[in-house]
């Protein structure tokens, strides 16, 4: 049996649901989810490796190079994939691996060139947001013409969009 790895690096969880549904359109019995962080991953088991990561304040955390430093070589003889989460995806002429500012200033400055790369449109939840996150997001969101009631959750993620990718990443 051929098993598949999907690591997240996500905050408020918006990451991990799409690795899960993802995992749950290849084959939930072939495939394991972790958090990015976890040490105790063996590798050498999966054949193939699927990383995702949320955008925060325009960043990835350190955790993703920490992880794609140590472990370059062994990503690269095996099938691997990357997508990236972030707000700014919701937008149609930033939704692509060509067009995601994220994904592209990404790209550039890692020294691995994932197999397969693909964006997706997240989540805000301004409930769940502390004072300061949740009028920085709205700020954001004023500025970029996206939805500002902070009494509500948008989820902007395209989910036909995650199951097409899911698919692709089938053998
Ligand atoms: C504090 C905070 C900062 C964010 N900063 C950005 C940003 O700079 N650009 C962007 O496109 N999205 C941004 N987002 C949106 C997140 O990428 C989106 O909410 C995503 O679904 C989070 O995924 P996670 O739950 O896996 O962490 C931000 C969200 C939060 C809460």
């Amino acid at each position: 049996m051929q098993k598949y790895l999907i690591l997240y690096s996500s905050i408020d969880g918006h990451t991990k649901s799409i690795c899960k549904k993802i995992s749950g359109h290849i084959n939930k019995d072939i495939v394991d989810v972790f958090p990015i962080s976890e040490e105790f991953i063996n590798l050498n088991e999966y054949k193939t490796i699927i990383i995702g990561a949320s955008i925060r304040y325009g960043k990835y955390r350190e955790e993703l190079y920490k992880f794609i430093r140590m472990n370059k070589d062994l990503l690269d003889i095996k099938d691997n994939a990357f997508f990236s989460v972030n707000a700014v995806a919701r937008k149609s002429n930033k939704d692509t691996p060509d067009t995601n500012p994220y994904l592209i200033k990404f790209l550039k400055n890692i020294d691995w060139i994932p197999k397969k790369v693909a964006v997706f449109a997240g989540k805000i939840e301004y409930p769940k947001y502390n004072f300061f996150d949740k009028y920085a997001i709205k700020f954001i969101m004023w500025i970029t013409k996206g939805p500002i009631d902070t009494s509500k959750t948008y989820e902007f993620t395209d989910w036909e969009k995650v199951k097409t990718f899911a698919e692709s990443l089938k053998l």
